[in-house]
């Protein structure tokens, strides 16, 4: 069947307004660049559309006061992270909520219907027709213009007024994010991004020796010496402390990679049986899914941590294309990169004690409600003892071209551009630094503020200051409208990102790098901070924010050269104390575990 195309938005907020009994929930001006809608698309009503219900919570405000408490080292409550059980105590909506769902659900052909551990979402397979009724709305067909991928989605959503106030999203509704967009670049020492001719093959093993002067490439002992790590080595080994690695896109890393970098640069791991467990949340769903970006991702992580035990995590959601005549739905975890995987973490007894994360999307892509929704769950992880940590991009401010930097508001407004989820206040965003004795911030290393979130009370003094410094002495009125001055602003630190040295899977080597090398650079260390606590005797780091940006900041390496840019403008100079070239700038090892104790 041919749909009719959808109304225009217009059009949309004039019969969602005259229906009295239900309230526009979101709704989007135009396309969002980079999409096109497909007019003659095929699309059957009978096709089921796998969406994500988020329900309201009452105990998120608790949550958050706790959170900070127990992340904050001089309160009486530091370390006393939440079990399972409490976490999911302050995420259960209300008993009226969890009825009318279920009820509203039932009476709409919904299917494979899944709550959240915590029951503070559910999933369920809703025919296309019933779902339009759910939501007052019509579905289309849109395809991503480079990548040519087509998603169902929708303007503009609404819901009965009776719902209304108990479901705080409906994904994916209105998400139109960027399916190619995640935070790996290519980058050699001298910051020029490397082409494909540039990719080395993997003749035979190479010794590590070859790049002892840590200038062409850094490898482990390159990053020992960089951070002052020395030869620490982890002692606790028996699952109270583990590195998360998450996998979005379909992405796999592969075991076997692994070993070969091991076996290359860890002399102590030959002959052990040392592996990473890979754990299948929700896909992959092929097996040609092996990318290099799961495989960095993992090696970079252990690199200074080996042998703490590692978990890759592996979410699907890659958009489908669509099937003409797909009666059978979608596959669950589609469209899903965030969700799924915080959801699993919190039904864990014991998640794993660091997260690294090498993806993210504009943040204008993300619809706000959702992305607040994650942006709880990682608050609710940090909680639970786990440190969230999330690469900053590769795109700088925004992109390169000022004619990009486009609000979606309606608008058209010229606007930096920044990334989610490293604008959320409750992970540890992670920029990149170029080279080895010079440690300047890259002019590409993802940097911003939020416009979604506020700036949290932790990092206020610090971006305060910079704000109102001599730094950008020639700061445009443009570049100055370009921002929000009250935002979220990251990165919080730099690792570096370039000349990342990794085994791949088909027996190659590759020289890589970007905030995708720096943020697992990063997780290793804190794993090495959690090993030191644990030996004595106490919990793991957890949130880290309101320490770095506290006592930890005494053991942070700051940067005062370089600069970040994006969008045709001035951009950002690193200055003493915090800047969004380089956030607070990057972790002294021997310094930190001395002040973490
Ligand atoms: C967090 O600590 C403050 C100050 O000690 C206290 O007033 C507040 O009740 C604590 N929050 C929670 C949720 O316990
Ligand atoms: C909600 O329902 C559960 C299970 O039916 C029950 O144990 C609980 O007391 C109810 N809570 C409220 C506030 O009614
Ligand atoms: C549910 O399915 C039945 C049988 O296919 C159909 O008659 C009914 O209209 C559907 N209900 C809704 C709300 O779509
Ligand atoms: C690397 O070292 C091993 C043993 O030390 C040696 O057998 C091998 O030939 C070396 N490989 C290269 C490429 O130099
Ligand atoms: C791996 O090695 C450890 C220590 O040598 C041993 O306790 C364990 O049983 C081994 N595991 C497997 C699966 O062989
Ligand atoms: C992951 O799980 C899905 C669903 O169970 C399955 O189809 C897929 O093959 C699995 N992927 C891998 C790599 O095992
Ligand atoms: C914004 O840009 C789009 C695409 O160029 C255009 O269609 C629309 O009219 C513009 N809106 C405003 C308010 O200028
Ligand atoms: C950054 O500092 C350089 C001098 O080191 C200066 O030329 C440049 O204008 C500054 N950037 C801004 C935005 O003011």
């Amino acid at each position: 069947m041919v749909l009719p195309p959808l109304w225009c938005s217009l059009l949309a907020a004039f019969l969602t307004s005259a229906s009295a009994s239900s309230l526009v929930k979101h709704s989007l001006p135009d396309v969002p660049s980079g999409w096109a809608e497909i007019q003659d698309a095929e699309l059957s009503p009978s096709r089921g559309l796998n969406l994500r219900f988020g329900l309201a919570q009452h105990g998120f405000t608790q949550l958050e006061s706790l959170l900070l408490n127990i992340s904050d080292p001089s309160h009486p409550s530091y370390g006393k992270h939440l079990s399972k059980e409490q976490v999911h105590a302050l995420s259960t909506p209300s008993n009226d909520t969890l009825e009318l769902v279920d009820g509203w659900l039932a009476t709409h052909n919904a299917s494979s219907v899944k709550w959240s551990s915590s029951k503070d979402s559910v999933t369920a397979v809703v025919p296309i027709s019933s779902a339009e009724k759910m939501l007052s709305t019509r579905f289309g067909v849109f395809e991503h213009v480079t990548s040519r991928k087509r998603v169902v989605r929708t303007l503009s959503y609404s819901l009965p007024q009776d719902l209304a106030p108990h479901i705080n999203f409906v994904h994916p509704t209105t998400a139109f994010l960027d399916p190619l967009r995640h935070g790996m670049g290519k980058f050699s020492l001298d910051g020029h991004v490397t082409t494909p001719s540039d990719i080395q093959k993997r003749p035979v093993p190479l010794n590590q020796s070859h790049f002892e002067s840590c200038v062409s490439v850094i490898d482990p002992p390159c990053v020992r010496k960089l951070y002052n790590i020395g030869n620490y080595t982890p002692k606790v080994v028996d699952g109270r402390n583990r590195i998360g690695v998450a996998g979005y896109l379909d992405i796999l890393a592969k075991p076997e990679s692994l070993k070969l970098y091991l076996n290359d640069y860890i002399p102590e791991s030959i002959g052990s049986n040392y592996t990473m467990e890979v754990v299948n949340i929700t896909g992959p769903f092929t097996a040609s899914s092996v990318g290099d970006e799961g495989n960095l991702d993992t090696q970079l992580a252990i690199q200074v941590a080996y042998p703490i035990p590692m978990t890759y995590y592996t979410t699907n959601s890659v958009p489908p294309y669509i099937p003409d005549q797909n009666q059978d739905g979608e596959r669950p975890g589609v469209n899903e990169p965030y969700l799924d995987f915080i959801d699993y973490l919190l039904g864990l007894d014991e998640p794993p004690t660091v997260i690294t994360t090498s993806y993210g999307d504009d943040e204008q892509t993300v619809p706000q409600d959702y992305a607040n929704a994650v942006c709880q769950g990682f608050a609710k992880l940090g909680a639970r003892g786990v440190s969230v940590l999330f690469s900053t991009g590769d795109q700088g401010l925004g992109t390169d071209e000022l004619s990009a930097c486009i609000a979606n508001t309606g608008n058209n407004a010229t606007t930096f551009l920044p990334v989610f989820p490293a604008s959320c206040p409750y992970v540890t965003s992670v920029g990149m630094t170029l080279g080895f004795e010079t440690q300047t911030p890259s002019f590409a290393s993802g940097a911003g503020f939020s416009y979604y979130f506020d700036r949290p009370a932790y990092q206020d003094t610090a971006v305060s200051a910079y704000l109102a410094g001599p730094a950008n002495p020639d700061e445009t009125e443009l570049q100055s409208s370009m921002y929000n001055h009250r935002g979220r602003a990251y990165p919080d630190i730099t690792a570096v990102g370039s000349g990342a040295f990794f085994d791949y899977f088909f027996n190659r080597w590759d020289i890589s790098g970007g905030t995708s090398a720096a943020v697992p650079t990063a997780a290793s260390i804190v794993a090495l901070l959690n090993d030191w606590r644990l030996r004595n005797g106490k919990p793991t780091m957890g949130f880290l924010n309101p320490f770095i940006y506290g006592v930890g900041l005494e053991a942070l390496v700051d940067i005062t050269d370089g600069f970040v840019n994006g969008c045709e403008q001035p951009g950002f100079n690193a200055t003493k104390g915090w800047d969004p070239a380089s956030g607070l700038g990057f972790f002294d090892f021997e310094k930190l575990q001395s002040l973490v104790l």
